[in-house]
């Protein structure tokens, strides 16, 4: 009908496009070979809860499929990512390893029957978790696989190599965007990455102008560097209306901690190049 607004329509906001549906129906909307660069962190299958599915997230959605679908579904992802990526492209994907009635189950399931090639497996090291049951050591990192097309002709700003493969990052640095605020649903995200590091995957693999997506794309994060980086960015999210508040606040802010790069690099910097706030990002 004149003047509705069709599903397939994206809500923009400063430049960057969401589509509020699944994705599976999102990359029907993508051409092959399209997009420069693809980094996301699929829903963990913990049917809500987190951490030894004792704590209840507040996830918009029940995040319960039987195992083997789960499982399917994550490869279908993944066959999608490798049709709609240009072959110099980058596909980083963070899973981490989940507790399932006291059992460690680690991703590397992911590796099967993939079309990529693994550049290289990253550990997303964390100083706190929300998981404090002193039955196990507490877990502090996940997985991001490094995935590419093409061994020889891969886009890749090399100058990010000097921050290694362990990303030392704090969820913390994002706290006053992602803080929850129990009194208003959809205004809080159950596992927003915090912005460093999607910094990292960005922009150690594009250049601006690039189009970037994010298949989960959750509270914008992808989108927020996107925006700040001059990158044109597209997400999907299934259940966008939930988090629209806190995705247009991220979108849309200017907020930003140094690089891992500009922290390596410059451990010499001049604290004023970071507001004084450079202890807080230190190691
Ligand atoms: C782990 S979160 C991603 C968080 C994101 N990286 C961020 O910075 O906020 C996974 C997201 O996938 C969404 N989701 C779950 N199933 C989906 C589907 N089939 N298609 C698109 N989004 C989906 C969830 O609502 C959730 O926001």
């Amino acid at each position: 009908m004149l003047g509705s607004k069709r599903k397939d329509d994206p809500i923009i906001i400063a430049g960057q496009k969401i589509y509020e549906m699944d994705c599976l129906d999102g990359f029907k909307l993508l051409e092959n070979e399209s997009i420069d660069h693809i980094s996301t962190s699929p829903p963990y299958n913990l049917g809500g809860f987190h951490a030894d599915r004792k704590i209840r997230s507040y996830a918009a959605f029940s995040d319960d499929m039987p195992e083997q679908e789960y499982r399917a579904f994550i490869k279908q992802v993944i066959k999608e990512c490798f049709r709609v990526l240009k072959k110099d492209g980058s596909f980083f994907l963070n899973m981490k390893t989940r507790i399932i009635d006291g059992v460690s189950i680690p991703p590397f399931w992911v590796l099967d029957d993939n079309p990529f090639f693994l550049k290289q497996e990253l550990i997303w090291n964390y100083p706190s978790t929300a998981n404090v049951d002193k039955i196990r050591f507490f877990p502090l990192f996940e997985y991001v696989f490094w995935f590419i097309k093409d061994l020889k002709g891969f886009k890749w700003n090399n100058e990010w190599a000097i921050i290694g493969n362990v990303w030392f990052i704090s969820h913390i640095t994002d706290r006053n965007e992602t803080k929850v605020d129990e009194g208003e649903n959809g205004s809080q995200h159950p596992a927003p990455f915090p912005t460093q590091l999607s910094q990292t995957m960005v922009l150690a693999t594009t250049d601006e102008g690039d189009t970037v997506l994010d298949p989960f794309v959750g509270s914008g994060t992808t989108l927020k560097v996107c925006r700040k980086y001059n990158r044109k960015g597209i997400g999907f999210e299934k259940y966008f209306s939930h988090y629209e508040k806190i995705a247009r606040q991220r979108i849309l802010s200017d907020d930003f901690p140094p690089t891992l790069l500009e922290l390596k690099a410059g451990k010499n910097a001049k604290r004023r190049d970071y507001g004084g706030n450079l202890d807080k990002f230190m190691q």
